[in-house]
């Protein structure tokens, strides 16, 4: 019966004439007086069927008993659609399929939202009835796009060398910095293994083995905080290779992220992408992943405040805070009300305020400017390039909170003035990150990669002068790679010395006790002959979601958690019983 089967996306006008079978759900039935049409979908398309009682009425009365989501098979000749019925919507919508048979494999519950509209459903609901949505045109067409990214990256990666190799799940801890999830083992009692936060420890191992170019489409995990880019278990496409410099590494990604994007109609890029230093970074944008569709640059001006009459920003500045201005060239959109909505609105990047003023034909008006001596108003001038009419946003605090809010703020006024085109796409490398950061909370380094990522070469001698103060100067051979201000990317050159290794780790203040139980086996593999080596992971999923402009990752991933964790489909997490427990000799404490 359904030997013979052909797919409804795969018919067209060509076809006129042919004996078909297809089978599918009923998207749509309608009775037009004795005329049954039946919409029938599959995972390619839908097709128009039609059941004229004049010439079967058995097979008029079964079609005409079917409802939504029913499940049928149908056979019949494809011909051309009168005039008037033309679907100029759908690809298929000059055929119809003229039935000589019908059978109904299957029944279903009414759904509890319409399948066949692009609407968006309430999202609790979509979860719960994930099956159902995935039957969705909106869903389906991210399900494919993904299916058809992870074929184009595979065969590229193939084509150069790249052998996919797995990794293993059940694991010990990786350090990328979340917290782990972990599974109890029952044979081992009391011991536990940790899921991948990412292949990172393996991947080097394999280069250390031999296999020189290695790659992997993989699940990773991480207990972390959810947001709409985050899941805690998500797909990465990772790739290391040996004797490669971070130009290599640059240049397969670039290639590899050309062939992926190729997959959405419309979308092309142009390589080699743009490079910024962490730094500059930072300085102009107040973020590692900025959005470069816009200009908006953020400008410092901390020197021209410094003994300024303004104590708001003089007493600042002489507690060790900065002062970052954003100009923007507004045409009047900014309304007075705006302004005070961004005033409430940065509380949550925990700034004080956001200090402004208007600046229009050398006048300064409103807001601060009735503070600023004549001196700060010339020297305004200068450093903002002011000519056109502006409103110039500051932010005054520790220079963590100035670059959060800046660069925060530098992205809700380019979408509420409509500066962003949402249709660019805007690939940017970061270089240059610092090796270190230094957390003073618990008064120690930490490495802003990961522990394995080599410093510049011509800097590891610095390594042991590193102090809290010039902790930014020493820099890693780590890049990131980011997509209209989402990281959607990043690696490193690794260290293959396991001195340098061990320097590290004294410098992170892991012990030699912690290293080895740890990462022994990685600083054991390091001293058998490790070939220079590095790489990338991309985030398949944050890839998706910008290409196709969706929200939440939740829209690009075939089962996805809530912000809380959970799948509303199967319910996990959930309770295990008792008996599961005391094999694994754990008590849930209360
Ligand atoms: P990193 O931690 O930067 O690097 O991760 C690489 C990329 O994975 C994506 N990503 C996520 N996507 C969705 N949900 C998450 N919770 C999540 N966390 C990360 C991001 C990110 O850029 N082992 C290194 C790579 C290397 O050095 O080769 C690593 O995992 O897009």
């Amino acid at each position: 019966m359904f030997e013979e089967r052909v797919y409804c996306g795969d018919l067209s006008i060509d076809d006129a004439g042919k004996e078909v079978t297809i089978s599918g759900w009923v998207d749509r039935n309608r009775d037009l007086g004795g005329i049954i049409f039946l919409e029938v979908r599959d995972v390619t398309g839908i097709m128009q069927v039609v059941f004229d009682s004049s010439k079967s009425k058995e097979n008029a009365e079964i079609a005409d008993k079917t409802r939504s989501e029913y499940v049928i098979l149908v056979k019949g000749k494809i011909r051309k659609r009168a005039e008037d019925t033309i679907n100029p919507n759908i690809p298929t919508g000059d055929i119809e399929i003229d039935a000589d048979s019908i059978v109904i494999l299957n029944r279903s519950k009414v759904p509890p939202f319409p399948i066949d509209t692009r609407d968006t459903i309430n999202e609790e609901i979509s979860l719960k009835y994930r099956f159902l949505d995935l039957r969705r045109e909106t869903l389906k067409e991210a399900i494919i796009k993904r299916h058809l990214m992870m074929q184009a990256g595979r065969k590229y990666l193939v084509d150069r060398r790249f052998i996919e190799i797995e990794t293993p799940v059940l694991n010990k801890s990786t350090p990328e910095g979340a917290r782990d999830f972990i599974v109890p083992s029952r044979i081992n009692r009391g011991q536990f293994y940790a899921l991948p936060q990412s292949p990172q420890l393996f991947k080097q191992i394999l280069m250390v083995s031999g296999y020189d170019r290695y790659f992997q489409i993989v699940k990773c995990f991480r207990d972390e905080d959810l947001r709409n880019d985050r899941q805690p278990e998500f797909t990465q496409i990772d790739l290391e290779m040996s004797f490669c410099t971070e130009d290599m590494v640059m240049a397969v990604i670039e290639g590899l992220l050309k062939e992926i994007v190729s997959v959405v109609p419309g979308k092309n890029i142009t390589v080699p992408f743009e490079r910024i230093t962490y730094h500059e970074s930072l300085s102009k944008y107040g973020t590692d992943a900025p959005d470069t569709r816009f200009d908006l640059e953020l400008i410092e001006c901390t020197d021209i405040f410094k003994r300024s009459e303004f104590k708001v920003f003089s007493t600042a500045i002489e507690k060790g805070g900065i002062v970052k201005g954003l100009a923007v060239q507004d045409k009047g959109k900014i309304s007075r009300k705006m302004i005070d909505d961004y005033t409430d609105h940065v509380r949550i990047y925990g700034a004080g305020g956001l200090p402004m003023f208007r600046y229009k034909e050398g006048n300064f008006e409103g807001g601060i400017s009735k503070f600023l001596s004549d001196d700060e108003k010339r020297e305004i001038v200068k450093r903002f390039k002011l000519n056109e009419p502006s409103v110039l946003f500051f932010s005054v605090d520790n220079e963590n909170i100035v670059n959060f809010t800046m660069a925060n703020m530098r992205k809700k006024i380019a979408a509420d003035l409509g500066l962003i085109d949402e249709d660019k796409l805007n690939f940017l490398w970061v270089t240059d990150f610092p090796l270190f950061e230094y957390d003073s909370e618990a008064k120690r380094f930490q490495a802003k990669h990961h522990p394995f990522t080599s410093p510049r070469t011509d800097q590891i001698d610095m390594l042991e002068e590193v102090t809290p103060e010039n902790v930014g100067e020493l820099k890693s051979q780590a890049y990131d790679v980011v997509l209209n201000g989402v990281e959607i990317g990043g690696g490193s050159i690794r260290i293959s010395d396991p001195l340098v290794q061990n320097r590290i780790f004294n410098k992170l203040g892991i012990s030699d006790e912690e290293a080895n139980d740890k990462f022994s086996f990685l600083l054991e593999a390091l001293k058998y002959g490790a070939p220079p080596h590095g790489g990338i992971a991309l985030g398949l999923d944050r890839i998706l979601m910008i290409l196709l402009k969706r929200n939440s990752i939740r829209d690009v991933i075939p089962f996805p958690k809530t912000q809380k964790g959970q799948c509303l489909m199967s319910g996990a997490p959930s309770g295990v019983a008792d008996i599961q427990l005391k094999e694994l000799s754990i008590k849930i404490v209360e």
